[in-house]
């Protein structure tokens, strides 16, 4: 990613998900839908994982 405020703020770290899962760590939810942008600076892995960086 070019920058990032790493608060959840900018959405400068929005990249896309190519297979796997990722939690929110705000709120636990679990994405895991290929090509849905993830906010990489409030996520973490729930599993193997790729993003299209
Ligand atoms: S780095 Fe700013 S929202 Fe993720």
């Amino acid at each position: 990613m070019p920058y990032g405020c790493r608060r959840g703020i900018c959405f400068g770290c929005l990249t896309p998900l190519t297979y796997g899962r990722v939690r929110d760590l705000r709120t636990g939810e679990i994405h895991d839908r290929a090509g849905q942008m993830i906010q990489t600076c409030l996520s973490a892995a729930a599993g193997p994982l790729a993003l299209d960086a």
